[in-house]
């Protein structure tokens, strides 16, 4: 994290200033002279929000807050003009910045501050020159009698953590295998206090978790099961919050080969894995007093002379028999078993979260997620709402009763996919066979990865996931 966040109680004439206000007249007279003033006058005649003045000695940026009757919408175009000023600084090349609530308008003022401080990620592991790449901001400071220290500290948290969720998506499977990737989670949970304890290949052979072994059955890099847990000892829950996250590092599609163009973006398919990770880093790390545990199934889908093949009949984790019908649909399988493993720990509630399906992207796009329930209509409700507080949108798909019967096979238990109408759904509903627990599934295939840059979620991994958890949870406290 190279952008930190604090506050301030008063600026010094040589600081650059953001001035957020409603109301031209709401500018401190001593800041601007007439031409300036002038100047402001003609820019928002021109319908312009964000003006910016060079005075040479210091910038000013007058931000006009858009008036905007839906609140969600208006705290969401906070964040996305926080991330458009956040380009015209780095662009200037400015070191630091200071944003001053005048009007006392808290919460578009944080929000602003959250799209900066979201907006200032960048992947930068793999570009030689370093230096001249990147971002020059490195210090915010918030002038706000509604904003303290702790607000912003854990501002810094959040936006730390969606980072490192970022880089996870980001980094490509030449990197990061299901080891590495283990080994990686394992130096964050460390950092934040978190408890780990990483099952290696054979202790998963031990435990017959027969999904997990058949995806991993084509690949030259063996699996992990990751398990993660913060249990602070004041816990309001006594039955734990389980977050289960699809780690499938590289999703080749295995012998049902993926054509070229749905390969692209297949290193972010571990996407749900990294937000269960990070969540719960930045839960423990706030020090949250909610007892949370992370499952963590990994592996690549790759293809080679061991692969496992359409037709197969594998015995799950809880003995279950699937008849696999295609190997593209992996996530579901190394899913089952971590979710047959939640049964143990008599959860509350186990929230699934996975770049599962096509279905899923085709029928929302990139603008929020799917997500299905059972047994927990009220976490559902309360995690949708959750979800318009930090602009991680969650649509629910139903779930009714006959999406099961799609899933019947003729000679095992049940089969690993169904017809294409419905997709996203009955694959929820192959997952939900392995819970007997309330459970919510969340479907993150359509928004997890921006193949073009998306405000302040950028380009690449968007760490869509980490905010609404963390902000889920919080609610609990
Ligand atoms: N990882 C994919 C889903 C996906 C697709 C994620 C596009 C992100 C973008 C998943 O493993 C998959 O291949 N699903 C198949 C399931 C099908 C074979 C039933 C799909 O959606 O096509
Ligand atoms: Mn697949
Ligand atoms: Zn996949």
């Amino acid at each position: 994290m190279e952008t930190r966040i604090r506050t301030i109680n008063k600026i010094n004439n040589t600081d650059n200033v953001i001035f957020p206000i409603s109301d031209i007249k709401n500018i401190p007279v001593d800041i601007l002279n007439k031409y300036e003033l002038n100047f402001v006058k003609i820019q928002r005649k021109e319908k312009k929000d964000l003006i910016t003045i060079n005075q040479f000695t210091r910038w000013i940026f007058i931000w006009f807050i858009k008036d905007e009757k839906d609140e969600d919408i208006r705290i969401e175009k906070c964040r996305k003009t926080g991330d458009s000023l956040l380009s015209v600084i780095n662009e200037n090349k400015l070191k630091s910045v200071c944003l001053y609530d005048i009007e006392g308008n808290s919460d578009e003022v944080y929000a602003f501050a959250e799209g900066m401080m979201l907006g200032s990620y960048q992947f930068l592991k793999y570009k030689t020159d370093k230096t001249k790449e990147k971002n020059s901001l490195v210090s915010i400071k918030v002038l706000s009698e509604g904003i303290n220290k702790k607000v912003l500290d854990e501002l810094m948290i959040i936006a730390e953590t969606n980072h490192k969720c970022r880089t996870f998506v980001d980094e490509p499977v030449v990197y990061l295998n299901a080891e590495t990737f283990a080994k990686d989670i394992q130096k964050m949970a460390m950092d934040s206090g978190v408890k780990i304890d990483i099952l290696k290949k054979k202790k998963i052979e031990t435990l017959k978790m027969g999904g997990l072994l058949a995806v991993n059955q084509g690949s030259t890099d063996p699996p992990t099961f990751t398990i993660l847990e913060w249990k602070p000892e004041k816990a309001k829950n006594s039955k734990p919050y389980v977050f289960v996250g699809k780690g499938v590092l590289y999703d080749t599609g295995g012998i049902n080969l993926k054509p070229g163009s749905g390969l692209l973006e297949m290193k972010s398919d571990m996407a749900g894995a990294a937000v269960v990770a990070s969540s719960i880093c930045a839960i423990a790390k706030s020090k949250l007093p909610v007892h949370v545990i992370g499952l963590i199934p990994a592996t690549d889908n790759r293809l080679n002379s061991k692969a496992y093949v359409p037709g197969d009949i594998i015995t799950m984790y809880d003995g279950t028999n699937v008849e696999v019908l295609n190997t593209d649909a992996e996530g579901r399988l190394i899913l089952a078993d971590a979710l047959s493993y939640a049964k143990k720990y008599n959860p509350q509630l186990v929230i699934n979260i996975a770049t599962l399906t096509g279905s899923a992207a085709d029928a929302i796009g990139k603008y929020g997620m799917v997500g299905m329930f059972a047994k927990s209509e009220n976490e559902f409700r309360k995690l949708q709402q959750s979800g318009k507080q930090v602009h991680e949108r969650i649509v629910e798909f139903p779930f009714w009763e006959e999406y099961r019967e799609l899933l019947k096979s003729d000679i095992a238990d049940i089969k690993n996919i169904g017809p294409r109408e419905g997709g996203a759904i009955t694959a929820g509903k192959f997952l939900e066979h392995f819970t007997d627990y309330p459970f919510i599934h969340l479907d993150i295939a359509g928004c997890s990865y921006m193949d073009k840059k998306d405000s302040y979620r950028g380009i690449g991994g968007s760490g869509i996931g980490v905010r609404l958890l963390y902000d889920f949870v919080k609610t609990k406290v």
